[in-house]
């Protein structure tokens, strides 16, 4: 039998603690969640659920994984992890939202052992795939709008190219900890979207300025080259959205480049709780 590690995990429907129960997770009312086999539990209630299969496609997550796998993206490892390494009071707890196939997700818990780590995406696929990666995080499917987990549990939130739900992560946090969001720049894969679209505007992608719940505490753009070939050029279109709006004429022009040098270029946030 599979054990999962239920501290700080709420009842997604009545908020009450969670706790294992042979194969199942059990809030006090009875509300039961299975552990797949694979090692993850399902914590989106339907009611929660705006579509049938929310999330990125089996496709698209298989070209993320190659894609990350092959460390293409490790620079951007290494910012956030120096940004959880400055956490006031250290790091026993973390989430990390809209975790996809998990790859960040485990190089944070390869850098961070000691902390109780969940990896939380509204994709089934998604983290049924991060299982595979680890059974010493805890994977759950849920939204990142209403994440089940108790009331100021968390050191730190992780936000990778995922979403962020200004208010809800304030909830999570316990004062002191923080937000870690990384976005894209104006110029990220800017070489790549000149022969995705024949209009590009270039628009300014500063994140946006927080609401009221959160304070930003430190924005740094961050920004490196990377030239990629073949099967890893192709597994980048294919992890972005940009593969569901390239034109057949566009996608040809793109698979008889033999190489191409790209911009990769991010913001790196912290924020806090006011
Ligand atoms: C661009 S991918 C990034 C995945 C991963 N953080 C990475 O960088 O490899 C965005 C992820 O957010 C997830 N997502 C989208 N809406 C979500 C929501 N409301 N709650 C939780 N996850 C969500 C998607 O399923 C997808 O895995």
């Amino acid at each position: 039998m599979i054990t999962f590690n239920c501290a700080d995990l709420i009842c997604p429907l009545c908020g009450m603690p969670l706790c294992q129960d042979g194969g199942s997770l059990i809030c006090p009312q009875h509300h039961t969640f299975d552990i797949a086999r694979q090692g993850y539990v399902n914590l989106l209630p339907v009611q929660q659920k705006h579509s049938l299969s929310p999330g990125d496609t089996p496709d698209m997550l298989a070209a993320r994984r190659n894609f990350l796998n092959a460390g293409h993206y490790l620079p951007i490892c290494g910012d956030v992890i120096r940004a959880l390494e400055g956490i006031p009071g250290g790091l026993s707890g973390m989430i990390d939202v809209g975790c996809g196939e998990g790859y960040y997700t485990s190089r944070f818990h390869e850098k961070f052992p000691e902390a109780r780590m969940i990896g939380a995406d509204i994709s089934k696929a998604a983290v049924k795939m991060a299982a595979s990666r680890t059974k010493d995080i805890r994977w759950i499917t849920a939204t990142a709008s209403r994440l089940p987990v108790a009331d100021g549990s968390t050191d730190a939130i992780t936000a990778m190219f995922s979403l962020l739900c200004e208010e809800e992560f304030a909830r999570l946090l316990r004062p002191g900890g923080r937000v870690i969001e990384v976005t894209a720049g104006t110029q990220h894969l800017i070489e790549l979207k000149r022969i995705i679209y024949d209009d590009l505007f270039e628009q300014h992608k500063r994140p946006k300025v927080p609401q009221g719940y959160l304070h930003e505490i430190a924005c740094e753009l961050k920004k490196f080259r990377l030239t990629l070939h073949g099967e890893d050029l192709k597994n980048l279109l294919l992890m972005t959205p940009h593969t569901l709006r390239i034109k057949p004429e566009n996608r040809a022009r793109l698979s008889s480049v033999p190489s191409l040098d790209l911009t990769v270029e991010y913001y790196v946030r912290v924020l806090g709780k006011r």
